[in-house]
């Protein structure tokens, strides 16, 4: 989905779709019994009128093969009572028959707060071979208030998005209490949700769960780098947990870098609803007559074959359709945080630029800390907002360390933090209306700093600008990496005069920057950061190459913390460095760092002389096998929870070339693989060898190369990488014969 405003006119569908087909639909004529399938490769969501003519849900599940025993779903049902007719509505609104969870709760012009979606029309466009998109409206009978729900679908990956747009024509304006973008209803007999919280340092923690009844909420009210606490992302299993390979789940998503609710309720029935969309906390929404309030989109992948199934299936749409240049190039770093921090010159960065290409990789990342000059950024308290080269440690500016880099046949990145401001900063002492804060109180800080109000144009207009100039001056800049360090306190803008309005305007006027960004420079990488992870969502992602995960790049943190993102975000889109973070050696701090887009944050000349030999094969193995790690399947083979060894297998397409990532998670006596691990998706008739890559200058491989097994062999019996404590990591190639 491209982005949408929250204000464009109520002009229909835009672009250029391929129109193969349009069915449409008059309720007057069939308003009982209408049913539409939104149907994937291999699921189906099914719609259906009742007598009252409101659009339910009779059915999320596999697809079936005749369409029309669709109908029949229902009457196999003998639940408990169903009271009002609405309590599986495709977009349950308030204030009328639903003693549920609302999607949508509104006060009329008029002060009424009830609301009845009646089913107007539906209609369908096919937009290419793969992709669908279904729209249907409804309107309130008493009131002149519709809603169009979006349902579009991509067939291969079975992936559908959803969002809602809401208008009225009423004689003053609407209040939106809430505006979900999606709803959905699962029938199962028990229902296990996986959800995401962390911290700093510690994101993506999972727990596994069931459901009880009553409303589980999944929400964040952080207003910038909202995942900090809890991702907006999860999975549902249906009847009992699923595994890797097996099992019925639904993964959902929100498309949105702002606070988000998501609800999961599961009713007096035993049945499940599932509601998504931005949070309304502080945000009820005066919406005027016909202005249209789009929400952004929900996206969610039903899998019959497991977690496994549902995130590659996830990983195949996101490099096909979301994230920027998902099937494109990325380049490699060597970043300078962790080795100077604020302490840097120019002579000191030149030297790093020596070693950029000394180990190999192909850009030099400058960090934070080289700007501002009456409050220099010499430590996190000051400057941020002041985007001027520090003279003192840059006297040459950012242009000299461009050519240096040129002259060493590297290409040059660079930090930014555009949306924040500090305290101590020229900007804040200029434009103090331009800072999120509130009048009356006192300043509170989060990492010393405050976040710019991104709702104002005129700050919208600052912060392209700040990047603009940044390539205006320096044609050859390559990389950007944008960071976002602080939450949102004190919420309130100078510029707004419904400050209701305040958390949504500001991901919107993130939005437009970002869309502004991509318009005059559509390709250059971007890694989307935030002091560790905290930000990430498929909205951005359209926007970004790549996102930092965490700061804590301890590898064994970073086994658990990369499975767990690994399940929404594909590896190409997962920057992981390599740091002193943790106790192991260079080679497995490299090895696990690889399962991603691969860099580097450590003193070079520091290295001892294997560790820098190690480390430059590494990244020539690296530029080999990257098109598999980056594009290939990935299966994950064994956890690191519940084993001394975890194994993830990234296989190409043809099924013919991978690479395995084997690793010891637990250092107890004797801990290592005593078992064979068992392979997925090979072909059962092909022949494979297995070749250790990434060995450590002086040791040898205890794999035989020379011998081959069938992929029967290896999906049956399994192959043992031979993981010890000092063979503690072991990367394999697996190649067809
Ligand atoms: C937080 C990021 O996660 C780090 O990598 C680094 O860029 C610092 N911010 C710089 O302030």
């Amino acid at each position: 989905m491209q982005l949408r405003t929250m204000y464009k006119n109520w002009s229909g569908l835009k672009g250029g779709y391929i129109l193969a087909f349009v069915f449409f639909l008059q309720a007057n004529a069939f308003s009982q019994n209408i049913i539409i399938p939104v149907e994937t490769q291999h699921s189906a969501l099914v719609l259906q009128t009742n007598s009252n003519n409101n659009l339910n849900i009779v059915y999320l599940g596999a697809k079936l093969s005749d369409k029309k025993e669709y109908e029949a779903i229902t009457a196999q049902y003998k639940q408990t009572s169903e009271y009002t007719g609405v309590s599986n509505a495709a977009y349950p609104a308030s204030g009328s028959r639903n003693l549920f969870e609302p999607a949508i709760t509104v006060t009329h012009a008029d002060g009424n707060n009830s609301l009845d979606l009646q089913y107007v029309r539906h209609e369908t466009k096919k937009l290419d071979e793969n992709q669908s998109l279904l729209t249907v409206t409804l309107k309130d009978p008493v009131y002149d208030l519709e809603v169009r729900l979006f349902y579009k679908t991509y067939f291969k990956e079975d992936v559908t998005e959803q969002w809602s747009e809401i208008k009225h024509n009423e004689k003053g304006n609407v209040v939106l209490h809430k505006f979900a973008s999606a709803a959905l209803y699962l029938k199962a007999e028990s229902y296990w949700l996986r959800q995401y919280h962390g911290d700093w340092a510690k994101e993506m923690q999972p727990e596994e769960s069931r459901l009880t009844h009553g409303i589980k909420t999944l929400d964040s009210k952080l207003g910038t780098r909202t995942d900090l606490f809890q991702a907006p992302v999860f999975m549902v299993s249906l009847d009992k947990p699923a595994t890797e390979e097996e099992g019925t789940v639904l993964y959902g998503a929100l498309e949105w870098s702002g606070n988000f609710r998501i609800e999961l309720e599961l009713d007096n029935q035993d049945n499940l609803r599932l509601l998504a969309g931005v949070n309304n906390h502080a945000s009820p929404y005066t919406l005027k007559p016909a202005e249209v309030f789009t929400t952004p989109a929900f996206l969610s992948v039903l899998s019959f074959r497991g977690k496994g199934g549902a995130s590659r299936q996830l990983h195949a749409w996101a490099r096909n359709y979301k994230l920027l240049d998902g099937k494109g190039d990325r380049l490699t770093l060597l970043n300078n945080w962790e080795s100077t921090y604020f302490d840097f010159n120019e002579t000191k960065l030149k030297a790093l630029l020596k070693d950029t290409k000394a180990l190999g990789v192909d850009l030099f990342l400058l960090d934070d800390g080289w700007f501002a000059n009456k409050y220099p950024r010499n430590n996190d308290d000051a400057g941020l907002g002041d985007w001027q080269e520090n003279k003192t440690k840059l006297p040459n500016g950012i242009a000299s360390l461009v050519s240096e880099a040129q002259a060493n046949d590297v290409k040059f990145g660079i930090w930014i933090e555009p949306e924040m401001v500090s305290p101590r900063s020229e900007l804040y002492e200029k434009h103090p209306d331009w800072v999120v804060k509130q009048p009356n109180r006192k300043e509170y800080y989060f990492r010393n700093q405050l976040v710019l109000d991104l709702s104002n144009p005129q700050v919208q207009q600052f912060v392209f600008n700040t990047v603009d100039n940044l390539f205006i001056k320096n044609p050859k800049l390559a990389y950007i990496k944008w960071d976002c360090n602080a939450v949102v306190y004190n919420a309130y803008s100078a510029h707004l005069t419904n400050q209701s309005h305040f958390y949504l305007q500001y991901v919107q006027g993130l939005y437009a920057v970002l869309q502004k960004i991509r318009k005059k420079y559509p390709t250059v990488p971007m890694m989307l950061c935030s002091g560790g992870g905290g930000r990430v969502d498929y909205a951005a992602l359209q926007y970004f190459t790549e996102f930092w995960p965490s700061d804590n790049t301890d590898p064994l943190e970073r086994i658990f913390m990369q499975w767990e993102y690994s399940y929404f975000y594909p590896a190409i889109s997962s920057a992981n460095h390599v740091t002193d973070w943790g106790k192991q050696p260079i080679k497995f701090r490299t090895d696990v760092a690889m399962m991603g887009k691969l860099g580097f944050d450590i003193v070079v000349s520091k290295l001892q002389e294997k560790e820098l030999r190690f480390c430059q094969d590494a990244l020539k193995t690296y530029n080999t096998i990257k098109p598999i790690i980056w594009q290939g399947e990935q299966y994950r083979l064994q956890d690191p929870v519940s084993n001394a060894v975890a194994a993830v297998l990234y296989l190409n397409e043809q099924k013919t070339s991978g690479v395995i990532f084997n690793y010891l998670v637990n250092n107890r006596y004797g801990a290592g693989s005593e078992r064979p691990i068992r392979l997925k998706g090979l072909d059962p008739k092909k022949r494979y060898r297995l070749k250790e890559l990434n060995l450590y200058p002086g040791t040898t491989s205890t794999i035989d190369a020379d011998k081959s097994y069938t992929g029967e062999f290896l999906m049956t019996i399994g192959y043992n990488p031979d993981v010890k404590a000092e063979r503690a990591s072991v990367v394999l190639e697996l190649k067809a014969e």
